[in-house]
């Protein structure tokens, strides 16, 4: 049956790692994947045409699709814009009404990119990790947030990092479930020590693990596993963790892998509808200029055929094909070393077609 794909271009480098993720599309098209693909706008550029960074419309071609794929939102042109309207609340928006509450972001190395990290060589060859991070709760969108004027004048900003247990229990569930197709081991993170919201996250996680006697479970202070990451990433397997925490350790464990421009991300629902997005940003500062990486968004589609589509195949050949073009040397900027062939965007993604 035809699968109906939504796609988000967004803003900055957005439409432009987007246009060579449709390239792989099409070519898988041809060898039969059977997807109807509907644009919708978000973020910036949603709010530039409607008024709003997330348009009802949008949300209803969403809705509709089995899949979602997203480019990147946000930009300075929006920076000054009040907070409800700005380009990152369609996409919190979407997370949040699709009940997206599975953060998927795997973080591996690909051998040929070894030099390209910033870490010795040593200590990420053969890195394999999966992050797995709550997105639809914790202070991201807790009650009461504001700023607000106190009696003496001055102001004052808040939020809440909430957890109920049943939330917990879902991304726990997520985490022992990828875990077990992995090696077995699960590294909870949360503040425990200081905040009694992760400290009800880590009872929750030991409970949920007492059904899934092959897990592994422990638990680690978010401090400590920011300096783990760099200091020897590789005795993870999966970390599963807070909407917040997860957010900054996913970017620190994507320069273990040489540059955020490679590293994919799913957002899953309970049934496993996803929305799939490069986790690097709109990069504003590049967009245009045909020079912004497009694997990590190529190989976001490779997950929204594994996980979504069921078509683990057509999955496997993208990462085939993504590897083939590193092993033929081709770099875009971010993961360029001397004596490759440095290529903009589109010739990256024609590469990778050629390659499958
Ligand atoms: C991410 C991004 C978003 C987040 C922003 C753009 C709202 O940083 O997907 O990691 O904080 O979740
Ligand atoms: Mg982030």
């Amino acid at each position: 049956m035809t699968k109906k794909i939504a796609v988000l271009p967004g803003d900055g480098i957005g439409p432009e790692i987007v246009a060579e993720a449709i390239k792989i599309l099409d070519r898988l098209k041809v060898d039969g994947l059977e997807v109807d693909i509907e644009y919708g706008l978000i973020g910036g550029a949603a709010y530039d045409e409607t008024g709003t960074p997330l348009p009802e419309e949008t949300l209803a071609i969403s809705q509709a699709a089995d899949a979602i794929l997203l480019g990147a939102v946000g930009g300075y042109k929006w920076e000054s814009l009040d907070i409800s309207v700005r380009p990152e609340k369609g996409l919190l928006g979407i997370r949040s009404a699709l009940n997206l509450f599975a953060n998927l972001r795997p973080a591996i190395l690909y051998p040929q990119l070894a030099d390209a990290s910033t870490l010795k060589p040593e200590v990420v060859a053969g890195l394999d990790l999966m992050i797995v991070r709550e997105l639809t709760g914790g202070i991201y969108f807790g009650q009461p947030r504001g700023i607000r004027i106190l009696e003496n004048g001055e102001k004052e900003g808040f939020n809440t990092l909430v957890y109920r247990e049943s939330e917990v229990r879902r991304i726990a569930k997520v985490a022992f479930d990828i875990a077990r197709k992995r090696q077995g081991r699960v590294c909870s993170v949360d503040k425990a020590n200081v905040l009694e919201c992760t400290e009800l996250w880590r009872e929750t996680m030991i409970d949920m693990a007492s059904n899934y006697d092959d897990i592994d479970l422990s638990h680690m202070y978010v401090d400590n596993a920011a300096m783990q990451l760099v200091r020897a990433p590789k005795q993870f397997d999966v970390m599963v963790t807070t909407n917040m925490f997860g957010d900054i350790l996913s970017d620190c464990a994507s320069m273990l892998t040489g540059s955020i421009g490679m590293l994919p991300s799913a957002s899953l629902d309970e049934n496993s509808k996803g929305m799939y997005e490069p986790i690097h940003g709109s990069a504003p500062d590049i967009a245009g200029q045909n020079i912004a990486n497009p694997l990590a968004t190529i190989l976001s589609v490779a997950m929204m055929l594994r996980y979504t589509l069921n078509q683990a195949d057509m999955a496997d050949r993208i990462e085939k094909a993504v590897s083939t073009v590193l092993d033929q040397g081709l770099r875009t900027a971010d993961i360029y070393s001397e004596g490759m062939t440095k290529v903009g965007t589109s010739e990256m993604g024609d590469a990778v077609v050629a390659a499958l």
